[in-house]
Protein backbone atom coordinates (compact mmCIF):
# COMPACT_ATOMS: atom_id res chain seq x y z
CA UNK A 1 0.00 0.00 0.00
CA UNK A 2 0.82 3.46 -0.90
CA UNK A 3 -0.01 5.57 2.70
CA UNK A 4 -0.07 9.77 2.59
CA UNK A 5 -0.18 11.06 6.38
CA UNK A 6 -1.68 15.00 6.79
CA UNK A 7 0.32 16.94 9.08
CA UNK A 8 3.41 18.55 10.10
CA UNK A 9 4.20 17.80 14.07
CA UNK A 10 4.91 15.02 16.94
CA UNK A 11 1.91 13.20 16.41
CA UNK A 12 2.21 12.68 12.47
CA UNK A 13 5.75 11.75 12.96
CA UNK A 14 4.56 9.19 15.40
CA UNK A 15 2.16 7.87 13.33
CA UNK A 16 4.37 7.60 10.09
CA UNK A 17 6.93 6.18 12.58
CA UNK A 18 3.75 2.98 13.37
CA UNK A 19 2.44 3.08 9.97
CA UNK A 20 6.09 1.94 8.38
CA UNK A 21 6.27 -0.65 10.48
CA UNK A 22 3.16 -2.09 9.32
CA UNK A 23 3.78 -5.14 6.51
CA UNK A 24 1.23 -4.10 4.74
CA UNK A 25 2.73 -0.64 3.31
CA UNK A 26 5.26 -0.24 1.30
CA UNK A 27 5.71 3.64 0.77
CA UNK A 28 4.89 6.60 3.12
CA UNK A 29 4.49 10.40 1.92
CA UNK A 30 4.10 12.87 4.82
CA UNK A 31 2.46 15.89 4.02
CA UNK A 32 3.84 18.51 4.89
CA UNK A 33 5.87 16.24 7.48
CA UNK A 34 9.06 18.04 9.32
CA UNK A 35 12.46 17.13 9.74
CA UNK A 36 11.91 13.69 11.60
CA UNK A 37 9.17 12.34 9.43
CA UNK A 38 11.29 11.61 6.21
CA UNK A 39 13.84 9.79 8.42
CA UNK A 40 11.52 7.08 8.95
CA UNK A 41 11.54 3.85 6.67
CA UNK A 42 9.80 4.14 3.43
CA UNK A 43 8.77 7.92 4.33
CA UNK A 44 8.77 10.80 2.29
CA UNK A 45 8.13 14.25 2.56
CA UNK A 46 5.41 16.05 0.27
CA UNK A 47 4.82 19.70 0.83
CA UNK A 48 1.30 20.35 -0.14
CA UNK A 49 -0.48 23.45 1.29
CA UNK A 50 -4.39 22.72 1.07
CA UNK A 51 -7.25 19.98 1.49
CA UNK A 52 -7.25 20.52 -2.83
CA UNK A 53 -3.44 20.14 -3.32
CA UNK A 54 -4.12 16.86 -0.79
CA UNK A 55 -6.98 15.37 -2.77
CA UNK A 56 -4.72 15.91 -6.45
CA UNK A 57 -1.76 14.00 -5.01
CA UNK A 58 -3.58 11.37 -3.71
CA UNK A 59 -5.52 11.03 -7.15
CA UNK A 60 -2.08 11.33 -9.07
CA UNK A 61 0.08 9.17 -7.09
CA UNK A 62 -2.37 6.25 -6.34
CA UNK A 63 -3.15 6.58 -3.00
CA UNK A 64 -4.31 3.46 -0.92
CA UNK A 65 -5.25 5.24 2.04
CA UNK A 66 -5.11 8.66 3.08
CA UNK A 67 -4.73 9.36 7.36
CA UNK A 68 -4.96 12.87 8.78
CA UNK A 69 -3.48 13.99 11.82
CA UNK A 70 -4.74 17.72 12.98
CA UNK A 71 -8.53 18.68 13.28
CA UNK A 72 -8.32 21.79 10.95
CA UNK A 73 -8.86 19.60 7.57
CA UNK A 74 -10.68 17.12 9.29
CA UNK A 75 -13.22 20.33 10.09
CA UNK A 76 -13.11 21.64 7.10
CA UNK A 77 -14.56 18.27 5.39
CA UNK A 78 -11.29 16.91 3.88
CA UNK A 79 -13.04 13.49 4.45
CA UNK A 80 -15.97 14.21 2.27
CA UNK A 81 -13.80 14.94 -0.37
CA UNK A 82 -11.80 12.23 -0.38
CA UNK A 83 -15.38 10.15 -0.61
CA UNK A 84 -16.81 12.03 -3.46
CA UNK A 85 -13.54 10.63 -5.44
CA UNK A 86 -13.80 7.17 -4.03
CA UNK A 87 -10.52 7.56 -1.97
CA UNK A 88 -9.83 5.61 1.13
CA UNK A 89 -9.50 8.04 4.07
CA UNK A 90 -9.07 7.95 8.14
CA UNK A 91 -11.36 10.28 10.04
CA UNK A 92 -14.64 11.79 10.43
CA UNK A 93 -16.55 13.46 7.97
CA UNK A 94 -17.49 17.52 8.38
CA UNK A 95 -20.74 16.45 10.16
CA UNK A 96 -18.94 14.53 12.50
CA UNK A 97 -15.64 16.58 13.15
CA UNK A 98 -18.10 19.53 14.35
CA UNK A 99 -18.07 17.40 17.20
CA UNK A 100 -14.45 19.05 17.70
CA UNK A 101 -15.62 22.19 15.54
CA UNK A 102 -18.48 23.57 17.36
CA UNK A 103 -18.15 23.22 21.48
CA UNK A 104 -21.87 24.20 21.28
CA UNK A 105 -22.78 21.25 19.05
CA UNK A 106 -20.55 18.94 20.82
CA UNK A 107 -22.04 19.86 24.27
CA UNK A 108 -25.28 20.15 22.46
CA UNK A 109 -25.07 16.32 21.33
CA UNK A 110 -23.90 14.98 24.99
CA UNK A 111 -26.79 16.48 26.43
CA UNK A 112 -29.10 14.97 24.01
CA UNK A 113 -27.37 11.61 24.45
CA UNK A 114 -26.82 11.65 27.90
CA UNK A 115 -23.28 11.77 28.12
CA UNK A 116 -21.99 12.80 31.33
CA UNK A 117 -20.96 16.25 30.71
CA UNK A 118 -20.51 19.72 33.26
CA UNK A 119 -23.95 21.95 32.86
CA UNK A 120 -23.80 24.54 30.53
CA UNK A 121 -25.19 27.89 28.43
CA UNK A 122 -24.80 28.72 25.08
CA UNK A 123 -24.52 32.13 23.97
CA UNK A 124 -23.94 34.79 20.37
CA UNK A 125 -25.60 37.71 22.18
CA UNK A 126 -22.86 39.42 24.14
CA UNK A 127 -25.41 41.15 26.80
CA UNK A 128 -27.28 38.21 27.41
CA UNK A 129 -23.44 36.57 28.24
CA UNK A 130 -22.68 39.36 30.53
CA UNK A 131 -26.19 39.27 32.16
CA UNK A 132 -25.76 35.14 33.10
CA UNK A 133 -22.35 36.48 34.74
CA UNK A 134 -24.76 37.74 37.62
CA UNK A 135 -26.15 34.01 38.27
CA UNK A 136 -23.79 32.14 37.55
CA UNK A 137 -21.28 30.04 40.57
CA UNK A 138 -17.66 31.33 40.54
CA UNK A 139 -14.90 30.07 39.03
CA UNK A 140 -16.83 29.47 35.69
CA UNK A 141 -15.29 28.46 32.59
CA UNK A 142 -15.93 30.57 29.04
CA UNK A 143 -15.08 28.55 26.24
CA UNK A 144 -15.14 30.17 22.20
CA UNK A 145 -17.63 27.87 20.00
CA UNK A 146 -14.57 27.52 17.51
CA UNK A 147 -11.41 26.02 16.76
CA UNK A 148 -8.84 28.25 18.39
CA UNK A 149 -5.83 26.78 18.43
CA UNK A 150 -5.58 25.47 21.85
CA UNK A 151 -6.67 28.52 23.38
CA UNK A 152 -10.37 28.79 23.46
CA UNK A 153 -10.56 28.27 27.01
CA UNK A 154 -10.52 30.90 29.85
CA UNK A 155 -10.93 29.47 33.58
CA UNK A 156 -12.24 32.71 35.49
CA UNK A 157 -12.09 33.06 39.01
CA UNK A 158 -14.51 35.81 39.07
CA UNK A 159 -17.24 37.93 37.34
CA UNK A 160 -14.45 40.69 36.09
CA UNK A 161 -11.83 37.36 34.65
CA UNK A 162 -15.54 36.10 32.97
CA UNK A 163 -16.57 39.98 31.25
CA UNK A 164 -13.25 40.52 29.96
CA UNK A 165 -12.93 36.49 28.36
CA UNK A 166 -16.42 37.84 26.67
CA UNK A 167 -15.50 40.84 25.57
CA UNK A 168 -12.27 39.62 23.69
CA UNK A 169 -14.31 36.94 22.17
CA UNK A 170 -17.36 38.63 21.23
CA UNK A 171 -16.64 41.87 20.83
CA UNK A 172 -12.46 42.04 20.44
CA UNK A 173 -13.17 38.81 17.80
CA UNK A 174 -9.87 37.71 18.95
CA UNK A 175 -10.08 34.18 16.95
CA UNK A 176 -11.46 35.55 13.84
CA UNK A 177 -15.08 34.90 14.07
CA UNK A 178 -14.49 31.42 16.75
CA UNK A 179 -15.16 33.22 19.69
CA UNK A 180 -18.52 34.74 18.37
CA UNK A 181 -20.48 32.37 20.08
CA UNK A 182 -19.36 31.17 23.34
CA UNK A 183 -20.42 28.32 26.01
CA UNK A 184 -20.10 29.10 29.42
CA UNK A 185 -19.55 26.45 31.87
CA UNK A 186 -19.79 24.66 34.86
CA UNK A 187 -15.90 24.49 36.78
CA UNK A 188 -14.89 21.14 37.52
CA UNK A 189 -12.16 20.02 39.83
CA UNK A 190 -10.25 17.02 39.70
CA UNK A 191 -8.15 15.33 37.91
CA UNK A 192 -7.81 15.20 33.38
CA UNK A 193 -7.22 11.91 31.29
CA UNK A 194 -7.13 11.54 27.39
CA UNK A 195 -8.64 8.63 25.89
CA UNK A 196 -8.05 7.78 22.54
CA UNK A 197 -10.32 5.42 20.64
CA UNK A 198 -10.80 3.86 17.19
CA UNK A 199 -14.42 4.10 15.46
CA UNK A 200 -16.21 2.55 12.90
CA UNK A 201 -19.54 4.28 13.43
CA UNK A 202 -20.75 0.87 15.26
CA UNK A 203 -18.10 0.16 17.94
CA UNK A 204 -15.60 2.39 19.57
CA UNK A 205 -12.72 0.56 21.17
CA UNK A 206 -10.71 2.70 23.18
CA UNK A 207 -7.29 2.40 23.55
CA UNK A 208 -5.18 2.68 26.39
CA UNK A 209 -5.06 5.70 28.66
CA UNK A 210 -2.34 8.61 28.65
CA UNK A 211 -2.14 11.53 31.36
CA UNK A 212 -1.26 15.04 29.34
CA UNK A 213 0.74 17.68 31.17
CA UNK A 214 -0.78 21.12 29.34
CA UNK A 215 0.91 23.59 31.96
CA UNK A 216 4.29 25.13 30.82
CA UNK A 217 5.96 24.95 34.24
CA UNK A 218 6.28 22.30 36.88
CA UNK A 219 3.33 21.61 39.36
CA UNK A 220 0.98 22.14 36.81
CA UNK A 221 2.07 26.04 36.67
CA UNK A 222 1.71 28.99 34.14
CA UNK A 223 -0.29 28.91 30.93
CA UNK A 224 -1.83 26.26 28.97
CA UNK A 225 0.58 24.91 25.95
CA UNK A 226 -0.45 22.05 23.40
CA UNK A 227 1.15 20.13 25.63
CA UNK A 228 4.53 19.73 27.91
CA UNK A 229 4.77 15.63 27.83
CA UNK A 230 2.70 12.30 28.35
CA UNK A 231 2.64 9.17 30.73
CA UNK A 232 0.65 6.08 29.56
CA UNK A 233 -1.12 4.26 30.98
CA UNK A 234 -2.77 7.23 33.32
CA UNK A 235 -2.07 6.40 36.72
CA UNK A 236 -5.66 7.88 37.73
CA UNK A 237 -7.91 6.00 35.52
CA UNK A 238 -8.36 2.77 37.69
CA UNK A 239 -11.10 0.17 36.54
CA UNK A 240 -13.80 1.75 38.72
CA UNK A 241 -13.28 5.10 36.45
CA UNK A 242 -12.85 3.20 33.23
CA UNK A 243 -16.16 1.74 34.00
CA UNK A 244 -17.60 4.98 34.48
CA UNK A 245 -16.12 5.95 31.25
CA UNK A 246 -17.47 2.86 29.55
CA UNK A 247 -21.04 3.20 30.64
CA UNK A 248 -21.51 7.20 30.97
CA UNK A 249 -19.53 8.42 28.35
CA UNK A 250 -18.30 5.66 25.56
CA UNK A 251 -21.87 3.74 25.19
CA UNK A 252 -23.70 6.80 25.24
CA UNK A 253 -21.19 8.61 22.44
CA UNK A 254 -22.26 5.64 20.43
CA UNK A 255 -25.33 5.58 20.94
CA UNK A 256 -25.46 9.68 20.00
CA UNK A 257 -23.02 8.79 16.39
CA UNK A 258 -26.00 5.67 15.56
CA UNK A 259 -28.90 7.78 16.35
CA UNK A 260 -27.83 10.67 13.86
CA UNK A 261 -26.36 8.90 11.44
CA UNK A 262 -23.36 10.32 11.73
CA UNK A 263 -21.09 7.62 9.80
CA UNK A 264 -18.46 8.04 12.39
CA UNK A 265 -14.89 6.13 10.57
CA UNK A 266 -11.96 7.62 12.89
CA UNK A 267 -10.55 8.52 16.15
CA UNK A 268 -12.48 9.52 18.99
CA UNK A 269 -10.34 11.43 21.75
CA UNK A 270 -12.31 11.98 24.88
CA UNK A 271 -10.95 14.57 27.19
CA UNK A 272 -12.72 13.58 30.31
CA UNK A 273 -12.23 15.16 34.05
CA UNK A 274 -12.44 12.63 36.86
CA UNK A 275 -13.57 14.46 39.98
CA UNK A 276 -15.37 13.56 43.58
CA UNK A 277 -18.71 13.12 41.68
CA UNK A 278 -17.85 11.28 39.17
CA UNK A 279 -16.24 11.00 36.09
CA UNK A 280 -17.11 14.00 33.21
CA UNK A 281 -16.62 14.57 29.47
CA UNK A 282 -14.94 17.76 28.48
CA UNK A 283 -14.88 17.06 25.31
CA UNK A 284 -14.58 15.57 22.11
CA UNK A 285 -11.59 15.90 19.79
CA UNK A 286 -11.63 13.91 16.07
CA UNK A 287 -8.47 13.45 16.07
CA UNK A 288 -5.20 11.80 18.20
CA UNK A 289 -3.41 14.01 20.49
CA UNK A 290 -0.28 15.70 20.55
CA UNK A 291 1.77 14.17 22.30
CA UNK A 292 -0.68 11.43 23.61
CA UNK A 293 -0.12 9.72 20.32
CA UNK A 294 3.49 9.89 20.63
CA UNK A 295 2.92 7.51 24.35
CA UNK A 296 0.24 5.77 22.96
CA UNK A 297 1.59 4.23 19.82
CA UNK A 298 4.75 3.43 21.55
CA UNK A 299 2.98 1.16 23.37
CA UNK A 300 0.53 -0.48 20.38
CA UNK A 301 1.75 -4.15 19.56
CA UNK A 302 -1.01 -4.30 16.83
CA UNK A 303 -0.61 -3.01 13.24
CA UNK A 304 -1.98 0.47 13.35
CA UNK A 305 -2.82 0.16 9.28
CA UNK A 306 -4.76 -2.98 9.80
CA UNK A 307 -6.89 -1.32 12.29
CA UNK A 308 -7.65 1.48 10.50
CA UNK A 309 -8.49 -0.70 7.72
CA UNK A 310 -10.81 -2.48 10.24
CA UNK A 311 -12.68 0.70 10.92
CA UNK A 312 -12.77 1.72 7.64
CA UNK A 313 -14.40 -1.73 6.40
CA UNK A 314 -16.71 -1.51 9.28
CA UNK A 315 -15.37 -4.67 11.31
CA UNK A 316 -14.36 -3.30 14.39
CA UNK A 317 -16.59 -5.55 16.16
CA UNK A 318 -14.57 -8.10 18.17
CA UNK A 319 -11.58 -6.99 17.23
CA UNK A 320 -8.94 -7.19 19.56
CA UNK A 321 -6.13 -4.01 20.13
CA UNK A 322 -3.11 -5.76 21.32
CA UNK A 323 -1.08 -3.28 24.10
CA UNK A 324 2.93 -3.90 25.48
CA UNK A 325 2.21 -4.84 29.32
CA UNK A 326 4.44 -1.77 29.53
CA UNK A 327 4.24 2.15 30.38
CA UNK A 328 5.64 5.11 28.21
CA UNK A 329 6.90 8.52 29.33
CA UNK A 330 7.21 11.18 26.81
CA UNK A 331 9.18 14.33 27.63
CA UNK A 332 8.85 17.56 25.07
CA UNK A 333 11.63 19.78 24.43
CA UNK A 334 9.95 23.19 24.17
CA UNK A 335 11.62 26.47 22.92
CA UNK A 336 12.64 29.15 25.20
CA UNK A 337 9.41 31.56 25.20
CA UNK A 338 6.60 29.19 24.07
CA UNK A 339 3.94 28.91 24.42
CA UNK A 340 4.72 33.03 23.31
CA UNK A 341 6.79 33.90 21.10
CA UNK A 342 9.88 32.31 20.55
CA UNK A 343 12.93 32.79 17.99
CA UNK A 344 13.20 29.62 15.38
CA UNK A 345 16.53 28.22 13.70
CA UNK A 346 18.86 27.08 16.33
CA UNK A 347 20.74 23.60 15.61
CA UNK A 348 19.54 20.60 17.56
CA UNK A 349 22.89 19.26 18.78
CA UNK A 350 22.76 14.79 19.96
CA UNK A 351 19.86 13.28 18.74
CA UNK A 352 22.10 10.38 17.64
CA UNK A 353 23.01 9.68 20.78
CA UNK A 354 19.79 8.82 22.57
CA UNK A 355 18.72 5.59 23.19
CA UNK A 356 15.25 6.02 22.74
CA UNK A 357 12.78 7.21 20.38
CA UNK A 358 13.04 10.71 19.33
CA UNK A 359 9.78 12.36 17.68
CA UNK A 360 10.36 15.52 15.88
CA UNK A 361 7.59 18.34 16.79
CA UNK A 362 8.81 21.13 15.37
CA UNK A 363 12.21 21.23 13.39
CA UNK A 364 13.57 21.04 9.81
CA UNK A 365 16.70 20.32 7.63
CA UNK A 366 18.53 22.87 6.31
CA UNK A 367 21.95 22.27 4.78
CA UNK A 368 22.16 18.66 6.98
CA UNK A 369 21.35 20.38 9.92
CA UNK A 370 18.03 20.08 12.23
CA UNK A 371 16.84 23.57 13.09
CA UNK A 372 14.26 24.54 15.19
CA UNK A 373 11.14 25.23 13.67
CA UNK A 374 8.36 25.73 16.29
CA UNK A 375 7.46 25.77 20.02
CA UNK A 376 7.64 22.32 20.73
CA UNK A 377 10.37 20.58 19.28
CA UNK A 378 10.65 17.41 20.16
CA UNK A 379 8.86 14.63 22.02
CA UNK A 380 11.28 12.07 24.13
CA UNK A 381 9.31 9.27 24.38
CA UNK A 382 10.83 6.02 26.63
CA UNK A 383 9.37 2.71 27.11
CA UNK A 384 9.32 1.06 30.11
CA UNK A 385 8.64 -1.88 32.70
CA UNK A 386 6.86 0.58 34.72
CA UNK A 387 6.66 4.12 35.05
CA UNK A 388 9.43 5.27 36.86
CA UNK A 389 11.61 3.34 35.02
CA UNK A 390 9.89 4.88 31.98
CA UNK A 391 10.38 8.09 33.61
CA UNK A 392 14.02 7.53 34.32
CA UNK A 393 15.24 6.43 30.83
CA UNK A 394 13.38 9.86 29.13
CA UNK A 395 15.01 12.10 31.49
CA UNK A 396 18.21 10.67 31.16
CA UNK A 397 18.37 9.98 27.72
CA UNK A 398 16.92 14.14 27.10
CA UNK A 399 19.93 14.97 28.61
CA UNK A 400 21.78 14.10 25.49
CA UNK A 401 20.05 17.08 23.23
CA UNK A 402 20.43 20.42 22.98
CA UNK A 403 19.92 23.89 21.57
CA UNK A 404 19.50 27.25 22.40
CA UNK A 405 17.05 27.78 24.70
CA UNK A 406 15.59 24.05 25.33
CA UNK A 407 13.25 24.02 28.22
CA UNK A 408 11.16 21.02 29.49
CA UNK A 409 9.12 20.37 32.54
CA UNK A 410 11.09 17.80 35.11
CA UNK A 411 8.00 16.47 36.67
CA UNK A 412 6.39 14.72 33.76
CA UNK A 413 4.58 11.49 35.43
CA UNK A 414 4.99 12.54 38.57
CA UNK A 415 1.54 11.73 40.80
CA UNK A 416 0.25 14.02 42.96
CA UNK A 417 -1.65 13.64 45.87
CA UNK A 418 -5.51 14.72 44.80
P1 LIG B 1 -11.16 21.82 26.28
O1 LIG B 1 -10.60 22.43 25.03
O2 LIG B 1 -12.62 21.90 26.42
O3 LIG B 1 -10.59 20.47 26.63
O4 LIG B 1 -10.53 22.70 27.46
C1 LIG B 1 -9.13 22.86 27.59
C2 LIG B 1 -8.75 22.67 29.03
O5 LIG B 1 -9.49 23.56 29.86
C3 LIG B 1 -9.08 21.29 29.57
O6 LIG B 1 -8.09 20.37 29.27
C4 LIG B 1 -9.21 21.57 31.03
O7 LIG B 1 -7.94 21.64 31.64
C5 LIG B 1 -9.82 22.94 31.07
N1 LIG B 1 -11.30 22.85 31.18
C6 LIG B 1 -12.20 22.79 30.17
N2 LIG B 1 -13.46 22.70 30.62
C7 LIG B 1 -13.37 22.72 31.96
C8 LIG B 1 -14.33 22.66 33.03
N3 LIG B 1 -15.63 22.59 32.79
N4 LIG B 1 -13.86 22.69 34.30
C9 LIG B 1 -12.55 22.78 34.56
N5 LIG B 1 -11.61 22.85 33.62
C10 LIG B 1 -11.99 22.82 32.34
N1 LIG C 1 -2.65 17.24 23.93
C1 LIG C 1 -3.96 17.71 23.80
C2 LIG C 1 -4.50 17.71 22.44
O1 LIG C 1 -3.94 17.15 21.53
O2 LIG C 1 -5.57 18.26 22.25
Amino acid sequence: MKVLIVGSGGREHAIAWKVSQSNLVDKIYIAPGNGGTDKEEKCENVNLENNVDVLNFAKDNKIDLTIVGPETPLVDGIVDMFREHNLKIFGPSKIAAALEGSKSFSKDFMKKYGVKTAEYEVFEDVNKALEYLNECPYPTVVKADGLAAGKGVVICANKEEAEAAINDFMVKDIFAGAGLRIVIEEFLEGVEASILSITDGKTIIPFISSKDHKQIYDNDKGPNTGGMGVIAPNFYCSEEVLESFNKEILETTLKGIQTENMDYIGTIFFGIMITKKGVYLLEYNVRMGDPETQGVLSLMESDYVELILKAIDKELEGYTVKWKDAHACCVTAVSKGYPGSYEKGFEIKGIENVDCKVFVAGAKEKDGKLLTSGGRVLNIVAVGETLDKAREIAYREIEKVNFDGIYYRRDIGVKKSL
